[in-house]
This record gives structure tokens, C-alpha cells and sequence, in this order.
């Protein structure tokens, strides 16, 4: 375990981003901050309010022409940049574009820039979530919580790499990712867009995906900036609902919330996008502590804030913290708001400029704003290259990035349970059942080529889904498919049991529709009943019922566990999903992927592995259908020899952790060693444990090897009664696998 990313939580309320500090005595101003100080000066108060504006793309296009009808039109895009000067464009007019198209629109965008008085480019952003999903043909990899599933951070880094070369490609530099919401409310539905339940986990997937997009240098030809979302505490509502209210206090926010924001900010993202929701009665957006004190004063975030979709103006239509429209623009700029995505018209510009002709918002925080914009298009090389490079556009597809795609999507597939019916032998008769098995919308969920993902016209017809690359794999054996249920109801069960007669073998395969946002709101966790129904009539016929469940949520699973003979989780593994899910079902591809939340066993089993200890006592059982960090592979793993470098620790020491682990399976594989620590007593109530090291290893079979984890004093801080990150000397108890032994903090 690296301990290099970790420094920074500890030390995050007193140290400014070390890359990013400010000099104490005032230097001579160079560089590229001379250059913006120039600008400012050059800037009039309308194009500074400009700047602070962003409208979506539907604003200079012309009505309902989506998709490839899609066209820009030239005198809205000159009242845009010309009379209203806006800072940036985002967004997808309806569906995805094709690469000549997106490059129509960004050079027709610095087409107009070049006519303007001082000719700052525009900033486009776009939702680019798990690849260039708004690009056509664009590589489409597993969603957050597939990507965590693998635990493996360089396949993580390397498909941010493919992201964000194709999404530049496309011509667009910015994207607004990654998510770092906690995901800890499985009814939430935007769970799937985040890495999961665990600070430590979500961290280090969050930095690596960042590092990936932006490389060591943002403005290189194939890289862009990324955008931390939705800060913070958005993943937590109350009652699950997309922005509905979460409640939560300074300390739950500062040891679980805050940390994964805070890992990518200190991985470089220069930018940030606010929880459209609102915590304890304060709106994202108006939420002045969590913006200015800590994003900007306590991490001295140096990059700009924007806002969400049109949530500004909702400080007054909804939220009520706001009596005017007005009001709702001065709050959420005094609040830290950089940049208002309103995104449908010009009103945040004129409300803006009365506030500072009135007085309400000084005009050194208008330009502390603008200088945070300009020094992002700054980084991104924007002023020297505005256009996008149609040498990228000839490059824009490469084999590699489907052969990556493809190993994550492999890695992504967790198999939960197996009672020896898989791997299944090639050649039999197949029954293939269920509404998920075969679509590749289901397989990638929203934002992709479409918000809400479900234009399977769309996806390109070269990928196979569950049931075709099952077709293809079972060596000319028999696959007959009989859909049964339909997500939410039933289409005929009766004529898949009869089905079932002359099948050897049936694969359910089971699961969610795409949604993306509130139109994936739901009001019961459990998987729906028409599927459960089809599960239970095909294993009553006495045939092997393995489930595949695709989908963004662990919908719970009543009988479907019992009735399973194998049942795999496949998340949400993008395109090469059907081909993935396939190979792990014969045994071509021995399965690694480990749950990256806790799966619920019941409807309001919402309890995170590292609960307090009061969680899972006698009168409160924990009650998971399958741990967090659970994944059975087709070998088997012994873990032995647990070390410790020493039984006690200094204040500023560490020691090293080493455990033996060896394949005593038949196949080569790979295990992901999990490091596990207790802090027996604290001031406020430990967690019954936290994850604080992992690796992915690969062993062949009778391999054995040791595995090393540094772990530091600096890990064992938590945020005590004083909301404050302290250390407490005590003792520590150390587990992977079955394995404990013990060390005292000094
Ligand atoms: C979502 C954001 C997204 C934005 C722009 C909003 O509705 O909450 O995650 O980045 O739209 O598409």
C-alpha cells in the first residue's frame, strides 16, 4: 500500500495542496497568472459575468434537431458568445454525436470566439462517466461500481486514459467526473455512478481514475480535466430518492463523506460540481462552510466550482432559501459558486450584474471567480489550442482500447454464490431466460450514448450480449432463450418452465432497466417480484438455475439465492459485458471481482461493513446476503503467517503488515489481499473495522507468495470529539482473511 495519498487526509485542515501553495510574502506575479492578472484588468464587468456562465448546448442549436439531425445555429451561438459572453457550453443535444460532428460544433464555437474582443475560449464540458459515452463508437467501459469491483487500479487508470483521450478526441476538454459520493444508500439511483461503500476504496479509485484522465500534464493533446462530484454528500439522502435531503453531522462528514473528494482534489481535478440536494437544511449550493472554509480555504483548492444543473435558480423555486431569483444568484456566489450551469438562458448574467451594481456581491469575489475559469482554460492549454485536432479524430478508435475494456469488464464480474454447478461445460443444452440477457443497454445503464441509456438502436452491433457471446462460446450446444418477465412483470413464466423440459442448464438472467438520476427513483429495494416468481418455477423443475444480475443496485434477492446454484453479480460492465459474463460462465475467464459495498439480505438492511459495533449485536444482526470485499473465484486461496514488524507503534512510525497467501486450486488466478484495521477503543465509537490496504495479485496454481503492506500511524487517525483528525494511542487489531494479530499505538 502506498502511503503517499493518505498523508493529505490527515493533514488536510491544516497543510494548503502542496502543488498549489501560496507564497507567504507576495512574489512578482509571471506565467500564466501574469497573463490572467492581464486579462482581468482587460475584462469588463459583462464579460466577467459571462465568463461565470454556462448554458447548455440545446440553447445555441436548432429546436428538435437531435442526434444526426442535430445543428448548431450561427445566430444563437453569436448571441451567446458575442452579446452574453458565456464562459462555457455543456452538454449532448438528445443523443450521441459522431466524432465529425463534435468537431463541427467546437470548431463553429472558435469560430465565433475569434470574432469576440478578447477572444477567451469556451470551456465545453460533457458527462463523459464511464468513457466518451456522448461519442459514437466510443469505447462504453464498466460504470464506478464495476470499475471498483475489480479492485484493480491500474485497469481503473488506464480505462480513465482511454476516456479521456477519446472524449479530447471528440474535442471536448473537460468532463464532469469523477463521482466521489459515497455509496452507502444502495436505493439511491446514482449508486452505480458511484465506487462503492468505502472511504479508502472510492479514494484511491477516485485519485487513480484522475490520474488517468489528466496524466502530469492537463493540457497534453490527449488528456482533460476532470470535475469532483457531486461535493458533498449528495450519495446520502434520508429516504433514497434522487435530491431529497440528507442529514448529516460535522463528523460523519469529515470521516466518511469529505475524504474521497478530498483524495481527487489533491490529485489534481481543478475543478468541482455541487450536491444538487442539500445537507441538514442547507443546500449544496448555499453551503458557504463546505465551499469557501473547506474546498477552498482548508484544501486551497485553487480550481473553480460549478454549479448543477440549473440549481441556482432552484435556491428559490424549490429549496426556499432564497426569496428572489436574485437572491438564489447572490447566495450561491457568495457561497463559492464559480460558475452557474443554468443552463437554458441568460438570466444568472443579468441578476449578477445587478448584485454588483448594487453592492450584494463584490466585485473582488467576481473576479476571484473568473481568475479560478481562466486559470483552468489556462491549464488546459485552451488559449494556445482552442480547436480540436483532427489528428485525434483519425487516431479516435485503436483495438487496445477494447482489449482493456474487455479485461475490465472481466475483472468487474463478482461471482457471489457456487454450489459446483459452474463452470459450465460446453456443448449442453442451454436455457437462457430472463429480460436482461439480451440487450447491451442494460449492460452499460445511463449516460450512455443517451442520459438515460436505454437506446439500444444505438449501441453498436458488433458486441455480443449475455445471451449471443453464450451463443457463440457454447461450442454449437443448443441456446434457446425465452424472455419469461419483463423487469417489472411477467410475460409467460409458463412457457420458460416448459422451456426448461429439455434444457441441461438455465442462465436468469436477471436485473434493472438503464435510468440515470430521479427517473430511477424506486420504492423497494427487492429485486421485482415477476423475477423472483421466474427463478423460483425454474429451479422448482428440479434443472440448475445459475442468475446473472445486471443492474446499479444490489436489488434484494429473497428466494433467488437459495434457488441459484451459481449466481453472479455483473453490475454494470459496459460494452464487453455479454462477452465477459460468458467466458466466466465456461471457465475461460476465472472470476476476481470483489463486492465493493455490502449486499443486503433485506429491504432495510443498509448496514455498511465497517458499522459501529452496536450495529451487530444480538438484537441487531447484520443480516448482508454477501459481505463487502466477498468474491469466490474457480481456485482455491490459503492465507497464512500473518507478521507484523512489530507489536507496537510510534506516534510518527509504521510498520510492515506481510501475510503468505497460495493457490491450492487447479487454475491460475488472481485475489485481492484486503488489510484490514481496528481501533478497539475511541474517544467517539470505532468502527468495527476499516479497510485501510489492498492489492491484486496473480497466482498460478501451488503459487504462493507474500504480500507486504506498509501501514502508518497516520492511518489509525480519525476525527474525534473535537471534529478534528487526531491519534489516539491504543490497541489495533489487524486482520486479512481469517487471519488477526494486534500492535498498540504508542
Ligand atoms: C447531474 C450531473 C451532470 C449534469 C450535467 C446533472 O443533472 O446531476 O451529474 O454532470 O447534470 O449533465
Amino acid at each position: 500500500m502506498s502511503r503517499k495519498w493518505l498523508v493529505p487526509l490527515i493533514l488536510a485542515s491544516v497543510l494548503p495542496m502542496a502543488s498549489q501553495q501560496t507564497p507567504r510574502r507576495r512574489a512578482p506575479v509571471t506565467g500564466p497568472e501574469a497573463k490572467i492578472e492581464r486579462l482581468l484588468r482587460q475584462m469588463t464587468i459583462e464579460e466577467k459575468v459571462g465568463q461565470m456562465t454556462q448554458v447548455t448546448i440545446d440553447v445555441v442549436s436548432v429546436p428538435n434537431a437531435v442526434g444526426r439531425n442535430h445543428r448548431i445555429d450561427p445566430q444563437k451561438l453569436e448571441e451567446a458568445i458575442l452579446k452574453w459572453k458565456v464562459g462555457s457550453i455543456l452538454n449532448v443535444n438528445g443523443e450521441a454525436y459522431t466524432v465529425d460532428h463534435w468537431h463541427e460544433i467546437l470548431n463553429a464555437i472558435q469560430d465565433v470566439v475569434e470574432k469576440s474582443r478578447l477572444k477567451i475560449p469556451v470551456l465545453y464540458g460533457i458527462d463523459s462517466i464511464h468513457g466518451a459515452n456522448y461519442t459514437l463508437d466510443a469505447v462504453l467501459f464498466p460504470n464506478a461500481i464495476s470499475a471498483a469491483a475489480t479492485w484493480n487500479l491500474d485497469l481503473v487508470r488506464k480505462s480513465a486514459q482511454i476516456s479521456a483521450f477519446q472524449t479530447r478526441a471528440s474535442g471536448i476538454p473537460w468532463t464532469f467526473y469523477p463521482v466521489m459520493d459515497i455509496g452507502r444508500q444502495p436505493l439511491w439511483p446514482r449508486f452505480w455512478e458511484t465506487f462503492g461503500e468505502d472511504v479508502y476504496l472510492a479514494s484511491r479509485m477516485g485519485a487513480a481514475y484522475t490520474e488517468g484522465l489528466q496524466g502530469s500534464d492537463v493540457s497534453a493533446r490527449d488528456k482533460v480535466a476532470a470535475c469532483i462530484k457531486h461535493y458533498a454528500g449528495y450519495s446520502m439522502p434520508f429516504n433514497g430518492k434522487d435530491r431529497t435531503p440528507a442529514i448529516l453531522d460535522e463528523r460523519t462528514m469529515r470521516s466518511v463523506i469529505l475524504p474521497p473528494y478530498e483524495a481527487v482534489a489533491r490529485a489534481g481535478a481543478p475543478t468541482a460540481m455541487i450536491n444538487s440536494s442539500e445537507i441538514s437544511g442547507v443546500p449544496g449550493h448555499a453551503n458557504s462552510w463546505l465551499i469557501n472554509q473547506v474546498l477552498k480555504k482548508e484544501w486551497g483548492f485553487r480550481g473553480f466550482v460549478v454549479s448543477d444543473w440549473e440549481d441556482i435558480k432552484r435556491l428559490h423555486t424549490r429549496d426556499r432559501v432564497a426569496a428572489t431569483p436574485k437572491d438564489a444568484v447572490r447566495i450561491a456566489v457568495m457561497a463559492g459558486v464559480d460558475m452557474s450551469m443554468v443552463p437554458y438562458d441568460y438570466s444568472f448574467a443579468e441578476l449578477l450584474l445587478q448584485c454588483v451594481k448594487e453592492g450584494s456581491v463584490p466585485v473582488s469575489r467576481i473576479d476571484d471567480a473568473v481568475r479560478r475559469i481562466l486559470r483552468v482554460k489556462m491549464q488546459l492549454g485552451l488559449f494556445d489550442r482552442p480547436r480540436p485536432d483532427p489528428a485525434m479524430k483519425a487516431q479516435f478508435d485503436k483495438p487496445e482500447f477494447h482489449q482493456t475494456n474487455l479485461e475490465a469488464a472481466r475483472e468487474a464480474l463478482v461471482l457471489l454464490k457456487n454450489d459446483g454447478a459452474l463452470p459450465l461445460a460446453r456443448g449442453r443444452k442451454i436455457l437462457v431466460t430472463g429480460p436482461n440477457a439480451d440487450l447491451l443497454s442494460v449492460l452499460n445503464g445511463g449516460w450512455s450514448l443517451t442520459w438515460q441509456g436505454n437506446r439500444e438502436d444505438l449501441f453498436p452491433k458488433s458486441k455480443p450480449t449475455i445471451l449471443k457471446a453464450i451463443q457463440s462460446l457454447n461450442n454449437g450446444g443448443a441456446v434457446q432463450y425465452v424472455k419469461g418477465v419483463e423487469w417489472e412483470k411477467e410475460v409467460d413464466i409458463r412457457a420458460a418452465v416448459a422451456a426448461a423440459a429439455s434444457a441441461d442448464v438455465i442462465v436468469a438472467v436477471m436485473g434493472e432497466p438503464t435510468y440515470c438520476e430521479t427517473p430511477g427513483n424506486i420504492e423497494d429495494l427487492a429485486l421485482p417480484e415477476p423475477q423472483i416468481r421466474l427463478v423460483d418455477a425454474l429451479a422448482a423443475t428440479g434443472k440448475p438455475v445459475i442468475t446473472v444480475l445486471v443492474g446499479g443496485r444490489p436489488r434484494v434477492l429473497r428466494t433467488v439465492t437459495k434457488n441459484s446454484k451459481g449466481l453472479l453479480w455483473a453490475g454494470l460492465p459496459g460494452n464487453e459485458g455479454g462477452r465477459a459474463v460468458a467466458e466466466v460462465l465456461f471457465g475461460d475467464v476465472n472470476p476476481s471481482g470483489k463486492l465493493p459495498f455490502s449486499y443486503p439480505r433485506n429491504v432495510n438492511g443498509f448496514t455498511t461493513y465497517d458499522h459501529k459495533p452496536l450495529e451487530s449485536t444480538h438484537d441487531n444482526p447484520t443480516g448482508w446476503e454477501f459481505p463487502f470485499g466477498h468474491g469466490l473465484t474457480y481456485t482455491t486461496f490459503a492465507y497464512s503467517d500473518l507478521q507484523l514488524s512489530g507489536k507496537s507503534m510510534a506516534r510518527n512510525g509504521s510498520i510492515f503488515v506481510t501475510v503468505k497467501v497460495k493457490n491450492t486450486g487447479r487454475r491460475p488466478a488472481k485475489e485481492v489481499v484486503q488489510l484490514y484495521v481496528s481501533d478497539l477503543y475511541r474517544q467517539v465509537s470505532p468502527p468495527n473495522k476499516e479497510l485501510k490496504g489492498f492489492q491484486k495479485i496473480g497466482l498460478g496454481p501451488g503459487d504462493e507468495t507474500v504480500v507486504r503492506f506498509e501501514l502508518a500511524a497516520k492511518d489509525l487517525a480519525f476525527v474525534g470529539l473535537e471534529n478534528k483528525w487526531i491519534l489516539e494511542p491504543g490497541e489495533h487489531k489487524v486482520q486479512i482473511a481469517n487471519l488477526t494479530s494486534g500492535f498498540v499505538l504508542r
